[in-house]
């Protein structure tokens, strides 16, 4: 019996560290819902872009699905009847505040959080160094999925 798992985030942009993450939670748990976060007060990157980056990104992963997320991760998931939210855990930091989100989802519902240390290949990466590379200019090719690489050429992202 397979039970789907959320992975949750910004994806802005989607990275290589991410699809590694959602492609060893759908080898463990069977089946993957990743969320996609819609925060209005955000100012995203790659904007409503994301979601569809996200989409392209997984669509050769068989099990995976991509939704769009607001409101409170515990209410996503009673919504979808998810039990089990699986994060990508790189270092310490991650894990300060992994570990404070794990408990006051568990708190406000029972929501368990599974944390997945990242690989080794990906354990440096973030959308925050990517975009910040990104914004001056330079060439983040090896770090992200294709369609952001197309996406970057197309000039699909809020950039300058
Ligand atoms: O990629 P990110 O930015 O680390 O993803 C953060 C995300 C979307 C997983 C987080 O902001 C989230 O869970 N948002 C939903 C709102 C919520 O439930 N907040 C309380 C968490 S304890």
């Amino acid at each position: 019996m397979t039970s789907q798992v959320l992975c949750p985030g910004s994806f802005d942009p989607i990275t290589n560290g991410h699809v590694d993450i959602i492609r060893r939670a759908r080898d463990v748990f069977g089946e993957v819902l990743v969320g996609v976060g819609v925060n209005q007060q955000k100012n995203y990157l790659f904007g409503e872009q994301r979601i569809e980056l996200v989409r392209r990104s997984v669509e050769d992963l068989d099990g995976v699905e991509v939704a769009e997320m607001d409101g409170l991760l515990v209410d996503f998931c009673r919504s979808r009847g998810i039990s089990t939210v699986v994060k990508g855990l790189r270092f310490g930091a991650d894990f300060d505040f992994e570990l404070q989100m794990a408990h006051m989802n568990h708190g406000l519902s029972g929501l368990e959080t599974i944390l997945l240390p990242a690989s080794a290949d990906h354990v440096t990466l973030s959308s925050t160094l990517v975009r910040s590379v990104l914004q001056f200019g330079g060439d983040v090719s090896n770090y992200v999925p294709g369609p952001v690489v197309d996406a970057i050429a197309d000039r699909l992202w809020q950039g300058p």
